[in-house]
C-alpha cells in the first residue's frame, strides 16, 4: 500500500441520532491511527450532525444529484451536501446502479461525479461486476467498461478521486473474491485510470468493498493495488470498524 490507506464506512440506509455515539467512538479510534485516512458516510439527514460530532474523520454523502440546484423533489445537490459538512460523495454504488434500486447508468454516474467535483466534494466512484458476469468470465471487461464510461473528466479530477471495486455478489453476503482476483481487478482498474488520466491516474486510490470485516481486512488490504476499503455492515459499530482501521495501519506499517 504505497498510497495513504483510506478506510470508508458506508452506513447505507442505517443510522439515527443515537448512532452518532458510534461515530464519535470511530472518530476517537481513527485519531489513534494518523497513517490511515478515515471517512464515514451516513444517510443525508445525519451528515450535518455527524460532521459536527467528529474531528479526525471526514463525513461523506452516499449520492448526489447531477444538477447544482432546481426542481428535483426529494433529491439533494452536491452543494447542499457540502454546505451540510460533507467533504466527499460516493457515486455509482451498485445499489443505485441496480434496476431494483435507481437504475443509474454510467452516464448519470459520471454526471454525478462531475457535479460533486464542481461543488468541491471529493469522489468515490464505485464499479463492480455481478456474479453472472464473473461466472461468464466477463468481470474485467465489465468493470473496465463501467470505469471508462463513468469516470469524471473534469480538469484535475484524478486528484480528488478514489475508485471502489465492489463486486456485487460480495456485498452483504459474507463472500469475498480470492485475493489474487482482487489484485488482478485492481491492476486492471489502475490501467484504466492511467489510460484516462495519464500520470495522474497513478495517484488515485483503489478501494476494495464487499464483506470486508475485521477478520479478512488485513489480507485484502495487503493485496497489490488495494489502497483501502469501502465497508458496509462492519462500519456500523465502532468495535468492528476500528478493528479494520487498525488492520489498515498495520498493513501500511509493514508495507
Ligand atoms: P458490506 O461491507 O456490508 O458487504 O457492504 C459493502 C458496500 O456495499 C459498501 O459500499
Amino acid at each position: 500500500m504505497a498510497l495513504r490507506p483510506y478506510i470508508v464506512g458506508n452506513w447505507k440506509m442505517n443510522g439515527s441520532r443515537a448512532m452518532l455515539a458510534e461515530a464519535r467512538a470511530i472518530d476517537r479510534a481513527a485519531a489513534r491511527y494518523p497513517a490511515v485516512e478515515v471517512g464515514l458516510v451516513p444517510p443525508a439527514p445525519l451528515i450535518n450532525l455527524m460532521a459536527e460530532a467528529v474531528s479526525d474523520i471526514a463525513v461523506g454523502a452516499q449520492d448526489c444529484h447531477t444538477a447544482p440546484s432546481g426542481a428535483f423533489t426529494g433529491d439533494v445537490s452536491a452543494a447542499t451536501l457540502a454546505d451540510a459538512g460533507a467533504s466527499f460523495a460516493i457515486v455509482g454504488h451498485s445499489e443505485r446502479r441496480a434496476k431494483a434500486g435507481h437504475g443509474e447508468k454510467d452516464a448519470v454516474v459520471r454526471a454525478k461525479a462531475e457535479a460533486a467535483l464542481a461543488a468541491d466534494l471529493a469522489v468515490i466512484l464505485c464499479v463492480g461486476e455481478t456474479e453472472a458476469e464473473r461466472d461468464a468470465g466477463k468481470a474485467e471487461a465489465v468493470v473496465a467498461a463501467q470505469l471508462k464510461a463513468s469516470l469524471p473528466r473534469t480538469e484535475g479530477a484524478a486528484v480528488r478521486l478514489a475508485v471502489a471495486y465492489e463486486p456485487v455478489w460480495a456485498i452483504g453476503t459474507g463472500r469475498v473474491p480470492a485475493v489474487a482476483d482482487v489484485a488482478a481487478m485492481h491492476g486492471a482498474i489502475r490501467a484504466g485510470l492511467l489510460a484516462a488520466y495519464g500520470e495522474d491516474g497513478a495517484g488515485v486510490r483503489i478501494l476494495y468493498g464487499g464483506s470486508v470485516n475485521a477478520g479478512n481486512a488485513a489480507e485484502l488490504l495487503g493485496a497489490d493495488e488495494v489502497a483501502g476499503a469501502l465497508v458496509g455492515g462492519a462500519s456500523l459499530t465502532a468495535e468492528s470498524f476500528a478493528a479494520i482501521i487498525s488492520a489498515a495501519a498495520m498493513v501500511a506499517e509493514e508495507g
